[in-house]
């Protein structure tokens, strides 16, 4: 069983770099699967800076985008052996690594980002954060990306009805199926890199995701509807390789956390106006039509959801559930 085995963090250990001369230079590789012009992309490059300034450039954050190291079914495994040393998957992504994350998939669970923060710095951020112990990884932050929009390219989704019979895209998240199960909608999971592909050559009809999401990637070209609804939320948890993490010292810890606070408080705050512009963006695109969704239909589609929240409730658990309340 020892065979293809290497040891963990060649990369990362403390180390001679003969061609700066700095000694105990240290190698964080940092993959993620989005564009760099979207919150996360953003975000990584501002953390790869803010630790460089504050470590004298002892410390470099190397960040690999748009999956080309890694898609986010293969990032997981690659982080807990060593191969890389931080990620970023969104909640849904760590529902497969533990149910718990499923109660970041609720339909309607949140009003705002300013709600989604508030639970995430208290109680339901920290049973999300334990979840996390038997696993391998340190949890260091939550980043925010923004609430997801529905697009199709067969009609526009105002009523739940107008679901029925679609194939939708979607994370790997169980509730997600069940989502648009209640909606009479089928799902395929694909890696977020394959959506345009399966959209343009028709094998999915629409999906979800937040507007940075669907303009870096340029799904408008191979959607006809969007449908701003605000349904759900795509969030991310930072996680280290918990024994990188354990191996660094005390002062390097520190830089990393101060350096994560900073890009933390920095990107929640930046991803609402980063929706805003590219909203009005795709508001000028030809053949891409926009719908907001009325006060009326949102509470129809919360009447179609709400049984998830029941559904849910032994999975993700009561104590979770009581946490997130109900649709508001
Ligand atoms: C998706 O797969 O749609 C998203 O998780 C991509 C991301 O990480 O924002």
């Amino acid at each position: 069983f020892l065979i293809g085995f290497r040891p963990h963090f060649t990369d990362s250990l403390p180390m001679d770099d003969e061609q700066t001369g700095l000694k105990d230079r240290i190698i964080i590789k940092f993959s993620h699967v989005v564009a760099e012009n979207t919150p996360k992309g953003l975000a990584a490059e501002h953390f790869a800076r803010l630790v460089k300034e504050l470590s004298d450039d002892r410390v470099e954050i190397q960040v690999f985008p748009n999956g080309m190291l890694y898609s986010e079914d293969t990032e997981f495994a690659a982080l807990q052996s060593g191969d890389i040393q931080m990620i970023a998957p969104s909640f849904s992504n760590m529902s497969v690594v533990e149910p718990a994350w499923l109660a970041m998939d609720l339909p309607f669970a949140f009003a705002d980002q300013q709600a989604v923060d508030a639970a995430l710095q208290g109680e339901l951020g920290r049973r999300l954060f334990g979840t996390l112990n038997s696993h391998k990884v340190q949890g260091a932050a939550f980043w925010a990306n923004g609430f997801k929009q529905m697009t199709s390219s067969v009609r526009p989704l105002q009523v739940p009805d107008d679901f029925r019979n679609q194939m939708f895209r979607i994370l790997p998240s169980r509730l997600l199926v069940s989502q648009f199960q209640a909606l009479g909608a089928s799902t395929v999971k694909i890696p977020f890199n394959e959506v345009y592909g399966i959209l343009k050559d028709g094998s999915a009809d629409g999906q979800e995701n937040t507007i940075s999401n669907i303009v870096s990637k340029r799904l408008y070209q191979v959607q006809k509807y969007m449908t701003i609804s605000n349904h759900g939320y795509l969030g991310y948890v930072v996680l280290f390789n918990k024994r990188l993490w354990a191996d660094l010292s005390p002062e390097v810890q520190r830089v990393l956390q101060q350096a994560l606070e900073e890009t933390t408080a920095w990107i929640n705050q930046e991803t609402a106006s980063m929706h805003e512009k590219q909203l009005l963006e795709l508001k000028g695109i030809d053949g891409f039509t926009i719908h907001m969704l009325t006060e009326k239909e949102r509470q129809q589609w919360i009447r179609k959801l709400e049984p998830l929240y029941d559904q849910y409730e032994q999975t993700i658990g009561s104590e979770l559930m009581s946490e997130i309340g109900r649709p508001k």
